[in-house]
């Protein structure tokens, strides 16, 4: 260990690794609560391999890691011989861990879902209506000095009130992104995803009663058996599936083409969810195009070409990044560290709400490889 980490409650009997500092300080709280000696990384860059290796060291009960590591065979070997028994990845995606292996060796991993939802949708939100009318260009032109006064033809854009929009994977957040387009923009919905969302088709029922009582048109709902028809038929297109072998490079450049000419595509999911590489040459041939990013195939980098386009506005995967919700991933992330260590039983139900407080149950909010690990369920509806 060097400087860049800060030791806190170095008397603490289980020894947790954090690897990057987390927001709030209730986290800190809930693992000094327990008897937790926590060494946390102050560094702002990327820990390699071999810096994690030596964070973990000969004695580490658990680790708090970050969707920039890649946890593999080699890093759940050494926290297995460092008597680890737990990795809580400060994100809900866990495309960076290997959970195989980690359920292999024994090791708890958790996430952290249900506080990013609404947070992660507004993001979307932004991007879609940021590249829809050209926000990011016209912010530039007036800073650079070039608004003479208004014209009729200046940065026009599409109006996406009625139009039609297409959610790819309507989990949580993409359903929370649909009920913010559809009910804010009456947009119709067209969704792909394995099953068909009851709860979401039932709202949309719901609401099209509401825009009946006040004499509006209803909007329709749309479970599409495929994806190429939503890509054809969508105005807006919005990514939100997990990154696996089968959404990998989703979005081809042949997928690209059969989209419309003037669609808006908005990924605030995995970079690798589209082929960047086709996105930069689709999007140079056809400027009415339009792309709001938040992640990217190679993170940090961006595809070359990406940073010219002006019908491309980028942000720095900060879908999560409101104080709320990186402060409740950080209880989350540290309520799943002390859960194991207690031999809590592991909640299994989408409400996350009850482990923010400072009375939070006795329960593990959420371990994605708890079947595999044969851990206790709470509540266990199978009596
Ligand atoms: C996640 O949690 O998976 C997000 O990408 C981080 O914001």
């Amino acid at each position: 260990m060097d400087g860049r980490w800060n030791v806190v409650n170095s008397g603490g009997t289980h020894r947790i690794v954090v690897t990057k500092d987390l927001p709030g300080d209730q986290w800190l709280e809930i693992l000094e609560n327990s008897q937790c000696r926590i060494d946390v990384c102050q560094s702002r860059q990327v820990l390699s391999p071999d810096e994690l290796r030596d964070a973990i060291g000969d004695e580490c009960a658990g680790v708090i890691g970050q969707l920039t590591e890649y946890w593999n065979k080699e890093l759940f070997g050494a926290l297995a011989r460092a008597g680890g028994r737990v990795y809580s990845n400060y994100a809900v995606g866990y495309d960076n861990v290997d959970v195989e292996t980690a359920s292999a060796r024994g090791i708890a991993v958790g996430n952290t879902p249900g506080v990013l939802t609404e947070t992660t949708a507004e993001l979307a939100v932004a991007l879609t209506f940021a590249a829809t009318r050209r926000i990011v260009e016209a912010d530039d032109y007036m800073r650079s000095g070039q608004y003479d006064g208004w014209l009729p033809d200046l940065f026009l854009g599409e109006l996406l009130w009625r139009k039609t929009l297409g959610v790819v994977g309507a989990g949580r957040i993409g359903t929370a992104y649909a009920r913010m387009m559809v009910e804010g923009h009456r947009m119709n919905l067209i969704y792909v995803d394995v099953a068909p969302n009851n709860q979401l088709e039932a709202e949309v029922v719901q609401f099209n009663s509401y825009l009946e009582s006040i004499g509006e048109q209803p909007v329709r709902c749309t479970h599409a058996d495929d994806i190429d028809s939503l890509l054809a038929g969508a105005d807006v297109v919005s990514l939100h599936p997990a990154l696996t072998e089968d959404t990998y490079h989703l979005i081809s450049g042949e997928r690209l083409a059969r989209m419309k000419e003037n669609a808006i595509l908005v990924n605030a999911s995995r970079g690798a969810v589209i082929d960047e590489a086709a996105l930069v040459e689709h999007c140079t041939r056809h400027p009415q195009f339009r792309v709001g990013l938040d992640v990217y195939e190679n993170e940090p980098e961006m595809a070359p070409g990406l940073a010219e386009l002006d019908n491309v506005v980028v942000a720095p995967h900060i879908g999560s990044a409101t104080r709320w919700t990186r402060n409740g991933m950080a209880i989350l992330a540290a309520r799943n560290i002390i859960g194991i260590l207690h031999n809590y039983p592991i909640w299994n139900q989408e409400e996350m709400s009850a482990f923010l407080h400072p009375d939070a149950p006795a329960v593990t909010p959420s371990i994605i490889n708890r079947e595999a690990l044969e851990l206790p369920v709470f509540p266990n509806l199978s009596g």
